[in-house]
């Protein structure tokens, strides 16, 4: 069958680790019969750089048209002083909006073989660590109401700033604010997903918020216990996300399903990704109502090793297994990909960031052929 895939390499690093990437969905294509049509477009640094916008319109149009989307990294020190509407990264949250990718996977495993690089002691991980982050990824903080204003001069903006200010007076001079906000449908449908997720795994969701503080927490909880009731198999575990930070630290292995909001995703994901020892491994998916997502690395564009050959494009080949699984309908190619990874690690070859002694050092594109090859193995 064919299938279309829109691919935005991005910047940094993003176009090696992709083109890292394309030789092994090909082998996949050679060995299952299947013909994957690519359509590149720019986002983020590279289409200001060309275009001198962000996320052109053609992109967006040409993702909605593809069956899956496949992303490198976005983000260039370069645009680091732009206002916030023209940097790179916005690309991401505009397209994660205009296609409707509100729920974000990011799975956090243990290989047995790089174990060595957690920097935990080896008994909190003995036994293999495998943690499913849901993130919810089209509301929040990211998507509330901001703005700056200067609390003094005559604005429009100061009624709805002493609002958020429980009508306090604000001392003069400059002001900010990111208004953290949910609806109960958009908690539902993330806590559906979840719940669906780990009903597939461990038949365990824990629900991370700050309802002792935050309102749109409290919502949070009250609507993650009526989805529950739908699942009286899962069991359903409350954190605050400060506890939450410690538990990953302490005890990760208690956890199976992770739920929270947008930027306590964010956060926590980053965190789960150290303990597997390298953010160069953890792939993401990014999925809306349909079969449609985007899929991406966890990792950012890593501008300082552009063009080095030395970055790890396995998060990308694994963002492509998930892709074959979860739009492509394709769990037997996407189970192949895996194993291709995993193989391509028991016969002890490293990216630099993996490294150890006594292993076989390679770069990264060597790296995208050497998995390509062990596909169908
Ligand atoms: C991520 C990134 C993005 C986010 C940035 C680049 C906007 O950190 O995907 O985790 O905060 O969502
Ligand atoms: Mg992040």
């Amino acid at each position: 069958m064919d299938y279309r895939i829109a691919v935005i390499k991005g910047d940094g690093i993003g176009p090696e680790i992709v083109d890292a990437t394309i030789p092994v969905l090909n082998k996949v294509g050679l060995e299952y019969g299947h013909r994957f049509k690519y359509e590149y477009l720019l986002a983020g640094g590279a289409a200001l750089d060309a275009l001198g916008e962000p996320l052109p319109k053609k992109t967006v149009k040409k993702c909605k048209e593809a069956d899956a989307v496949l992303l490198g990294a976005v983000g260039d020190p370069k645009w680091d002083n732009e206002p916030g509407n023209n940097r790179p990264e916005i690309a991401i949250l505009r397209l994660r909006e205009a296609l409707g990718l509100f729920a974000n996977l990011r799975p956090a495993m243990v290989y047995e073989e790089l174990a060595f690089a957690c920097p935990l002691k080896p008994e909190i991980i003995e036994g293999g660590l495998n943690i499913l982050i849901v993130r919810e990824l089209t509301g929040g903080i990211y998507f509330g109401s901001r703005g700056t204003e200067v609390i003094g001069e005559a604005s429009a903006l100061s009624k709805l700033i002493d609002h958020l200010k429980h009508e306090k007076t604000l001392p003069p001079g400059r002001f900010a604010y990111d208004v953290e906000q949910y609806s109960e449908v958009e908690i539902r449908r993330i806590g559906e997903l979840a719940f669906q997720m780990a009903m597939k795994r461990g038949k365990h969701v824990t629900s991370v918020d700050k309802a002792n503080v935050l309102d749109s927490s409290r919502l949070w909880r009250a609507v993650m216990e009526e989805v529950h009731v739908k699942y009286p198999e899962v069991k359903l575990d409350h954190y605050y996300v400060d506890n939450t930070a410690q538990q990953l630290i302490k005890n990760p292995k208690q956890f199976d399903v992770i739920v929270t909001s947008n930027m306590f995703g964010d956060i926590l994901s980053d965190e789960a990704s150290q303990i597997t020892g390298s953010i160069g491994m953890l792939p993401s998916a990014s999925l809306g109502e349909g079969s449609f997502g985007l899929y991406e690395p966890i990792h950012g564009s890593a501008p300082k090793y552009t063009g080095q050959d030395r970055a790890n494009p396995v998060a990308t080949i694994l963002s492509a297994a998930m892709m074959l699984r979860y739009s492509l309908d394709l769990p037997a190619e996407a189970d192949a990909v895996e194993k291709a990874v995993e193989n391509f690690l028991l016969a002890g070859y490293r990216t630099p960031d993996i490294m150890t002694e006594g292993k076989v050092p390679v770069g990264t594109k060597k790296c995208g052929e050497l998995i390509a090859d062990y596909v169908g193995r």
